[in-house]
C-alpha cells in the first residue's frame, strides 16, 4: 500500500519562524517530515528548529531572505546537501507593509508584496524544480489568500499578489504535472495572531470568528497544517491547480 503520509519526506517551509509556517513546520514534523525552516527572522528561525529540535525533528534551519533569490537558491542547495532531496516546498512567507485604499496604493507597496509574495514563490519553484523533476515526485504548496479572490477594499496591493501567486500556481501544475509535481494553493484564515485578538477580547476579531460556518479562530497547527500535510503527501496525486481555502468557510459569507 502506499505511504499517504509525510513520513521521512523533506520539506522546505518558508516563514515558518511563527504562525501558519510554524504550524506547519510542527505538524509536519511531528508527522515523521524532515523540515528546513527557511527564514529570514534569526531568532525566530532558532525558535522553531529549537521546537523541532526538542521533538526529535530532523531539522535544518537556513536563514532566508525570500526578497533575494540568491537567498533562495542557497536555501535549497542547503536543503539538497543536508537532506539528499527536496519532496515538498511550502511557499508562506511574504513581506507585509500597511495596505491602502486604490487611490493610494504606491508603487513600494506593489513592490514590497510583489517581490516577497509572487517572484519569491516563483524563485524558490524554480529552484525545487530540478530536483523534484529528477527524482520525479513533487509537492507545491503555494500560499494566497481569499481577500484576493473577493477584492477585499483597502487591499489592493496585497490582492494583487496574492492573485498573482494563483496564477503562477496554475501555470506551474501544468508545465510540471508530467513531472510528478503537483502545485496548489492554500487560502488561510486563522492562527496566533487572529487566536491573540480574540484572546485579549478585540470586538472586531470576535465578530469576524463568528460570523464564519464554522464560528471560530483556525488554529495554525490543528486547522490548517493538516491541509498542508495533504498537499505535500503521495495522498495529493491527483489534484494539482487547485485553490483551497481553509477557513472555517468564512468565505461563504464574504
Ligand atoms: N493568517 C491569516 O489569516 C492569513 C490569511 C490569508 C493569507 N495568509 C497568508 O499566509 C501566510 C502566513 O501568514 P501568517 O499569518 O502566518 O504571517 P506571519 O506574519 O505571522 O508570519 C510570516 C513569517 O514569514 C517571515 N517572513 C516575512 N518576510 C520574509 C522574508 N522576506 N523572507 C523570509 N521570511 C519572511 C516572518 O518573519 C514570519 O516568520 C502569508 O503568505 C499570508 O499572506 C494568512
Amino acid at each position: 500500500m502506499t505511504e499517504h503520509g509525510v513520513r521521512d519526506k523533506v520539506v522546505v517551509i518558508t516563514g515558518s519562524g511563527q504562525g501558519l509556517g510554524r504550524g506547519m513546520a510542527l505538524h509536519l514534523g511531528k508527522n515523521g517530515a524532515s523540515i528546513v525552516v527557511a527564514e529570514w527572522k534569526p531568532e525566530k528561525m532558532a525558535s522553531t528548529v529549537a521546537e523541532l529540535e526538542a521533538l526529535g525533528v530532523p531539522v535544518l534551519g537556513v536563514p532566508t531572505n525570500v526578497f533575494e533569490k540568491d537567498s533562495i537558491d542557497a536555501m535549497i542547495a542547503a536543503t539538497v546537501e543536508q537532506f539528499g532531496r527536496v519532496d515538498g516546498l511550502v511557499n508562506n512567507a511574504q513581506t507585509f507593509r500597511p495596505n491602502a485604499p486604490m487611490a493610494e496604493v504606491s508603487g513600494d507597496d506593489f513592490d514590497t508584496f510583489y517581490a516577497s509574495g509572487v517572484k519569491g514563490s516563483l524563485w524558490a519553484m524554480q529552484a525545487a524544480y530540478p530536483h523534484m523533476k529528477g527524482q520525479g515526485w513533487g509537492r507545491i504548496v503555494n500560499f494566497a489568500s481569499s481577500m484576493g479572490m473577493v477584492g477585499f477594499q483597502g487591499f489592493g496591493a496585497y490582492n494583487a499578489s496574492k492573485e498573482a501567486i494563483r496564477a503562477i500556481s496554475r501555470t506551474a501544475a501544468k508545465e510540471w504535472g508530467a513531472d510528478g509535481i503537483v502545485v496548489n494553493v492554500i487560502c488561510p484564515g486563522g492562527g496566533p495572531r487572529a487566536q491573540a485578538a480574540v484572546a485579549r477580547g478585540d470586538e472586531a476579531a470576535l465578530e469576524f470568528s463568528k460570523s464564519k460556518p464554522i464560528p471560530r479562530v483556525g488554529d495554525a497547527e490543528d486547522d490548517i497544517a493538516p491541509v498542508a500535510l495533504f498537499l505535500c503527501s503521495d495522498a495529493c496525486r491527483w489534484i494539482t491547480g487547485q485553490t483551497f481555502l481553509v477557513d472555517g468557510g468564512g468565505l461563504l459569507f464574504a
